[in-house]
């Protein structure tokens, strides 16, 4: 099969509004950049704008590395994980930065590569794999054929929202006792005979499992919020940081967060006194989150899952 790496840039005027303000000229971090649709638009939003994109996948940093080539010096590439934003800008001996943009999850380019094993709809033998950092060791097919049954069905429960997740990982402890789970194809199938769904369904069954396997493989959740906080601290006064989120367990996390730095206790009801430690960093500008158009939905249906939310820093 051959892959076309195109990946539209989900909500590129709401993201490009919300990220830029008035303050066109200065450089901004991509924190996200994978094949470089928002860095893109980012530079050619004003001829005085510079991009600093990082990628933990190096295909994809390589790929836009050479689309954003024209725009010289005003774009650079760094290959790491977003959550060292703090560590590349002050190697880099950068203060501050004029916006940050995080547009999480899996790129097209991704999901549509069948060796890279994010997705189930391939009739090749696509790898359980789904590493964004292919130098990284652990892939999902480690975590189906080595977590114990009750690790497995926590990890589709809280990741996928599967409610049939404890019948998914009976099964799959069952069979890999046969053989070892080795590609997505048999993957799929198994959760379907573990949910006993047959005929036509409107999301495949696999899709909650596939979700869950991908985020703890790449660690998706994990300082989250801390990224934010991070994120915030390397703002200019007025900078703004926006995000994009494509599903619930992440935009649950970005929502508190930006309560958080914007003064809100976050504390829980249970708690008479606010020990969580909040203190106003940011207004928030996106009172409720921004969702695609349905204009927009229609030309890129991945879109339709998108949230974004951004603030500005005090
Ligand atoms: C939705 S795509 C971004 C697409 C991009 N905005 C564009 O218009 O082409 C998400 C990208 O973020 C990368 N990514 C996900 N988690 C990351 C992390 N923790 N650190 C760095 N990059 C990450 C993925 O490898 C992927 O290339």
């Amino acid at each position: 099969m051959t892959v076309n790496p195109v990946h539209l840039p989900v909500m590129p005027v709401e993201a490009l509004a919300n990220l830029l303000g008035d303050d066109k000229a200065g450089l901004f971090v991509d924190a996200t950049l994978g094949l470089g649709g928002h860095s893109e638009l980012i530079l050619q939003a004003s001829s005085q704008t510079r991009v600093i994109g990082l990628d933990r996948d190096a295909e994809a940093i390589a790929l836009a590395t050479t689309r954003l080539a024209q725009f010289g010096e005003r774009f650079a590439a760094v290959h790491c994980d977003y959550r060292q934003i703090k560590t590349i800008l002050e190697q880099r001996k950068i203060e501050s930065v004029t916006g940050i943009l995080a547009d999480l999850g899996v790129s097209s380019f991704q999901f549509d590569t069948p060796e890279r094993g994010f997705s189930f709809r391939f009739d090749a033998e696509s790898p359980l794999d789904m590493r964004m950092d292919r130098s990284q060791q652990t892939t999902a097919a480690n975590l189906v054929n080595e977590l114990s049954e009750s690790e497995l069905a926590d990890v589709i429960y809280e990741f996928g929202e599967e409610r049939a997740a404890r019948r998914i990982a009976r099964l799959i402890v069952a069979e890999r006792g046969k053989a070892p789970i080795k590609t997505t194809t048999q993957l799929a199938n198994l959760v379907v005979r573990a949910v006993h769904q047959k005929g036509h369904w409107r999301i495949h069954p696999a899709t909650k499992t596939f979700q869950a396997l991908r985020i703890a493989v790449n660690r998706e959740l994990d300082d989250l919020d801390q990224f934010v906080a991070d994120a915030i601290d390397v703002l200019k006064p007025g900078g703004r940081l926006a995000i994009i989120t494509f599903h619930s367990l992440e935009d649950r996390i970005i929502k508190q967060a930006f309560r958080f730095q914007s003064g809100h206790c976050v504390c829980p009801p249970s708690q008479p006194v606010c020990q969580c430690g909040t203190a106003k960093r940011v207004t928030v500008l996106t009172r409720k989150a921004i969702s695609p158009t349905a204009e927009e939905i229609a030309v890129n249906p991945r879109a339709r899952s998108a949230k974004l939310r951004a603030c500005q820093k005090l």
